[in-house]
Parts: structure tokens; C-alpha cells; sequence
């Protein structure tokens, strides 16, 4: 499920997240993917990196925000779109595995991801409405803390249960 045009977004992204930590020169209290649990399907694994790197880099992005000399608003925005992309897509593709192999439970976990989604779409309104520090604090607060908490949950619950199940119903690790 991986083309050349994701792997040349990942690498983008990377680089991204590498420039920012060598600016910061630090990762501290950020939530790590390889210390998180892995689930049994590997294209899930993929997306759970993709989300882990996107906040990290979100939130050292807005950590120089409160700097003078920190990045310009079009950074965060782009990365704002970047991490609501890869969410969209990322819940699409565990939807379709859930569908394919009739997850019991997948109407449960499709209202988990809609109200997700409608969160961060409200996180993105916010930024979009005003550029305070008041907003970076929060937005900071949401990709630290809020969002990778809550991913964090939902892998070592839901995704965990539903994993399992396609991979015993014989769904491969693609
Ligand atoms: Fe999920």
C-alpha cells in the first residue's frame, strides 16, 4: 500500500522533523513510536509513525513559534494540512481493512475515528481563525500531549483488538 510518492513524503517529512531537532536539539517529552506497541498489521504500524513524526514535528515547529526567530505561519499550516491528510488517509485505510473483513466491532471504531477527525478539524479552524500565542500554546498542548495521548490509547485498545482479528481471519501484514 506504499508508493514511491509516500516514501518521497516520509523522507520529506524526516527531513523536516531532522532540520527542527537539530535547530531545538531536543525531543524530550514527546512521545516516542519506537517505544510504543506494535499491533499486527504492518500497514498500521506505518500510519502510526507517520502520525507519531507529524505531531513531533508539529509541535517543535510551534515551539519555535514562541521564538522571534521561529518559523513563519505558512510551516504550521502546511504541516497542520499534512497531519489532517495522513489522518484522513490513515483512518480510511484501517476502515477498509475493518470492512473487508466484516470487524465486528467496526461501527464503533468508524465513530471513534469520525470524532477524531472532527477534533482536529477543529484544532486547524482555530489556527485559521487567529496566530496568538494563546493559540500556539494550545495547538503545542494538542500535538505534545492531546493528540499522541490519545493515539497512544486508541493503538493499545481499538487498533490492537482490531488488528488481531483480521490477522487471525487471515489478513497479511502488507
Ligand atoms: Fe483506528
Amino acid at each position: 500500500m506504499s508508493s514511491g510518492l509516500d516514501d518521497c513524503q516520509s523522507d520529506h517529512r524526516r527531513n523536516l522533523l531532522a532540520l527542527y531537532v537539530e535547530k531545538n536539539n531536543s525531543l524530550l517529552s514527546m512521545i516516542d513510536f519506537e517505544r510504543t506497541p506494535r499491533v499486527a498489521l504492518e500497514f498500521m504500524n506505518r500510519e502510526h509513525q507517520k502520525a507519531f513524526d507529524d505531531a513531533n514535528a508539529l509541535k517543535i515547529l510551534l515551539d519555535s513559534a514562541l521564538d522571534a526567530s521561529g518559523p513563519v505561519a505558512a510551516d504550521i499550516e502546511n504541516l497542520l494540512q499534512t497531519l489532517l491528510a495522513d489522518t484522513v488517509t490513515h483512518f480510511e485505510l484501517e476502515q477498509q481493512c475493518m470492512e473487508e473483513y466484516l470487524f465486528p466491532a467496526r461501527a464503533d471504531h468508524y465513530r471513534e475515528h469520525q470524532r477524531v477527525l472532527q477534533w482536529m478539524i477543529d484544532e486547524h479552524s482555530r489556527w485559521d481563525r487567529d496566530h496568538s500565542v494563546e493559540t500556539i500554546t494550545h495547538l503545542r498542548r494538542y500535538a505534545s500531549d492531546e493528540f499522541p495521548g490519545w493515539l497512544l490509547n486508541h493503538i493499545v485498545t481499538m487498533d490492537t483488538v482490531m488488528a488481531s482479528y483480521i490477522h487471525r481471519h487471515g489478513g497479511t501484514s502488507i
